[in-house]
């Protein structure tokens, strides 16, 4: 099926790694123009040699979407190189792990900046410039946690939450202008921070790594980590006209783990 995506302009955030980069190929393959951003010039340059060469164009931009001068700033660019959003992707790093009591207020408000305000500001800028054009798809990039909460990881567990329900209040407001909104909700996929947060459970238990990992892999009904793609995939098809209806939805992309009640 052509997904129709060639030469849809669209922004990817946390694009230069894992998840986001894994988007950014999927997208770049369908021929979209792309911007990708992520914290760090050298690993958006290592993305874009990653990627290699596509169809449609591929810029970057680094932007922390912590912080709300480097959104603006990004907006900005976005708007001088492609003019308008069709789509985008809303993805940052997740926040550290550690006790329910233990984070301190700037670890709390860090993590409120990284994964709620990024949204409302990203939505603030580009919302507008989509209902111009009668065309907008947005995707935020969330965790399963926000349906079945993950031990040790309740900054991401609690902030995700307020975040999804942004985006479902947004969703119902600007679905008669054609724009669209879900939010996606990895299980255990193979990236970095997967790894990283299996070695911060090794450290804390004392247990052997293989253990860890094997633990949790048992733990998937499909008994494996997801590959990246699997999810881009499904981004790719939400973000083009393809997707016709689906809009305020929370997808998992985990393997069958979450059990909640259908
Ligand atoms: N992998 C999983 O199993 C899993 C499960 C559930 C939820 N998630 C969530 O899904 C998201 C993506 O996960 P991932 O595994 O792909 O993570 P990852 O491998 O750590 O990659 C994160 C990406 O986001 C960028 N980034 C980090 N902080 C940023 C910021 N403040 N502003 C802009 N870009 C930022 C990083 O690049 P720079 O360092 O260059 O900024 C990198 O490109 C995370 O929020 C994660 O918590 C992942």
């Amino acid at each position: 099926m052509d997904l129709m995506l060639k030469k849809r302009k669209i922004l990817v955030t946390g694009g230069s790694k894992g998840i986001g980069l894994a988007c950014a190929q999927v997208l770049a393959s369908e021929g979209a123009d792309l911007i990708i951003s992520s914290r760090s010039e050298e690993n958006l340059a290592t993305a874009k040699e990653i990627i290699g060469e596509h169809k449609g164009e591929l810029l970057t931009f680094a932007a922390d979407i912590s912080r709300k001068d480097d959104i603006d700033a990004l907006g900005e660019y976005l708007v001088t190189k492609f003019g308008y959003a069709d789509g985008i992707v809303i993805n940052a790093g997740g926040p550290p792990m550690g006790p329910v009591l233990g984070h301190s207020d700037e670890i709390w408000t860090h993590a409120v900046n990284s994964l709620l305000m990024s949204v409302v500001r990203l939505t603030r800028i580009f919302v507008p410039l989509m209902k111009e054009r009668k065309f907008g798809r947005i995707i935020n990039i969330s965790s399963t946690g926000v349906k079945q909460p993950i031990q040790g990881l309740v900054l991401s567990n609690s902030v995700r939450q307020a975040a999804g329900t942004y985006l479902k209040t947004l969703s119902a407001d600007v679905a008669g202008d054609n724009i669209f909104i879900n939010t996606l909700l990895p299980g255990a996929t193979d990236t970095d921070r997967l790894a990283s947060l299996h070695r911060t459970i090794a450290e804390r238990t004392g247990k052997n790594l293989d253990e860890v990992i094997a633990a949790r892999k048992s733990s998937i009904p499909a008994g494996r980590f997801g590959d990246p793609v699997n999810l881009a995939s499904l981004a790719a098809f939400l973000l083009s006209e393809r997707n016709g209806y689906i809009t305020g939805q929370s997808i998992a992309v985990d393997g069958g783990q979450v059990s909640f009640p259908l």
